[in-house]
């Protein structure tokens, strides 16, 4: 089986451009994205602009492959119709229907990426969807059917696809259909868990929760790059505004619909009507700029620091966990979410005001809504709470924290009224909640997430194993009695799960 291009091609030793080259023209910059290996078609491409693009990814650190192999991710094509890549791909795979399929992308991802300086994420509009039926490279066999029992990475090779499926999910709450809201979310986990770039309608026969509606999807995209029905959705005036309003800390779907119907638009309309506005509402269209931007890995280890300090000025030997997004390995999060206990059961109650009020004296707190544990009134319940939703009964504050720019900046807030983003720093959304050491890892399991994950987890609990699952333990309600646990990998063995870490969440 041939692995170069069945076209015209020298060897792989002789298309060697210079200034394209390997060593020996020019040492390339170190490579820096060890995810991406880029291979360029020299069809339509003609061979000395392939060169002159080599050269330039490379210099930007980007592993450009001169010959096609296993290892290429990305194939990049200028000018070709999604059927002649798709004929080209059969061809240099030949018969083997095993080995991994890369993306076929069109130049604008490529251009986009050097642009970038790094590579962009793939979407749909990058991709060269290919329109005749090729072999099955997923085993739909090997994939269970909840997110929970499945390895899920942060970055995967179906993102056109997923991209279009969580943008349907997400119209489909604004509309609180949530039955809709769950196929489209499960069928776009279940994508985000393949091996390999879905190149063909064959692939998706037997994947678990893949209903007709969203195969329809995954067939336009293939077939002409987009889909219609999500492009209707993303262009759509109800669609634009419901996300721009439900952006906004402290506005759910519930009040972004209201507001909709009122007639509202837009941020301006907002601050026209500020008697609508509740406290937390007025706090997230101040800061809506900065609250917007994602924060970074960095500026989250500086919150947990300033975090930490004050939570040690109030209780020492207490312990402050980043949970959230970051701990599966995201790179950037719209919040950061610490979980904070002390090894001594019963210390750490009513923490979460003084360690709030030692912050508040540096000028930290830009605003803060606490809420204290009510987990008694919802044990008396029965553990009924814990079955509609993911809300939990622990001491927690939901904020917004002022991170300066450098430490030279800490200074205590002398000015009345509120700070306003500026130059020396930025606001982000913090929050903070307190469990007692024996719910730890029921805490923590609940707050690494993905949300998807865990609403998974607890289907399965309930369906699978007759057991009641949140963030405050596991029940029994035939035996009526609780689990205990003390770590995540308790809670899977309870299960019969097996153990998936943290980075494997991100379904
Ligand atoms: N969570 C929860 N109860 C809430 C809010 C969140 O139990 N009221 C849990 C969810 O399971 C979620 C996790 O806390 O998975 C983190 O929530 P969130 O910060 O909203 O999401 P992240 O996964 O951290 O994503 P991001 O990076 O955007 O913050
Ligand atoms: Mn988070
Ligand atoms: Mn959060």
């Amino acid at each position: 089986m041939a692995l170069v291009p069945p076209k015209r091609r020298r060897g792989p030793g002789r298309g060697q451009e210079a200034g394209a080259g390997g060593a020996a023209v020019s040492s390339p910059a170190p490579l820096r994205f060890p995810g991406v290996t880029i291979y360029l078609a020299e069809r339509h491409m003609g061979r000395s602009r392939r060169a002159f693009l080599t050269g330039l990814a490379r210099a930007k650190g980007f592993r450009v492959d001169q010959a096609y192999s296993p290892e290429v991710t990305h194939v990049v094509m200028e000018g070709s119709s999604a059927a002649e890549a798709s004929r080209w791909l059969d061809g240099v795979l030949g018969a083997s229907g095993s080995l991994p399929r890369p993306l076929l992308l069109n130049i604008s991802w490529f251009t986009e990426s050097m642009g970038q300086g790094k590579p962009v994420p793939v979407e749909s509009r990058h991709c060269l969807g290919v329109s005749l039926p090729t072999r099955s490279q997923a085993d739909p066999n090997s994939l269970p059917a909840y997110a929970c029992q499945r390895h899920t990475p942060l970055t995967h090779h179906n993102l056109c696809f997923t991209e279009a499926l969580e943008t349907l999910a997400e119209a489909a709450g604004f509309e609180d259909s949530q039955g809709r809201f769950l196929s489209f979310r499960r069928a776009a986990s279940v994508l985000r868990a393949l091996s390999g770039p879905i190149t063909s309608m064959s692939q998706l026969r037997g994947l678990p929760s893949f209903g007709d509606h969203s195969s329809r999807i995954v067939q336009e995209l293939l077939e002409h790059g987009v889909s219609s029905e999500v492009e209707r959705v993303k262009q759509s005036e109800r669609y634009k505004t419901m996300k721009l309003f439900t952006q906004i800390f402290g506005v759910g779907v519930k009040t972004a619909d209201r507001w909709y119907r009122e007639g509202l638009r837009t941020l301006a309309d907002l601050q026209g009507q500020t008697r609508k506005l509740n406290r937390q509402q007025e706090a997230g269209i101040r800061y809506f700029e900065d609250l917007t931007r994602p924060v970074w890995r960095h500026e989250a280890d500086a919150i947990q620091q300033v975090v930490e300090e004050a939570v040690w000025q109030v209780l020492p030997g207490a312990t402050v966990t980043m949970t959230g997004g970051f701990c599966r390995g995201k790179l950037q999060g719209h919040d950061v979410d610490f979980l904070i206990t002390h090894p001594v059961e019963g210390q750490e109650a009513g923490l979460i005001p003084k360690v709030m009020s030692h912050l508040e004296s540096q000028g930290l707190v830009l605003y803060q809504h606490t809420q204290s544990n009510h987990y008694q009134e919802l044990k008396d319940l029965d553990h009924k709470a814990s079955q509609n939703n993911t809300m939990d009964a622990y001491e927690r504050c939901f904020s917004i924290l002022w991170l300066p720019k450098s430490p030279t900046s800490f200074h205590l807030e002398t000015g009345e009224g509120p700070r306003e983003p500026s130059g020396d720093g930025r606001a982000v959304r913090v929050d903070l909640v307190v469990t007692p050491i024996s719910q730890f890892a029921f805490a923590l399991l609940g707050w690494t997430g993905s949300q998807h994950f865990q609403r998974e987890l607890r289907r399965f609990s309930r369906t699978e194993k007759q057991l009641l699952l949140n963030s405050h333990g596991l029940y029994d309600p035939e035996k009526k009695e609780s689990l205990p646990a003390t770590s995540e990998e308790d809670i899977f063995t309870h299960l019969g799960l097996e153990y998936i870490a943290p980075e494997q969440r991100n379904a």
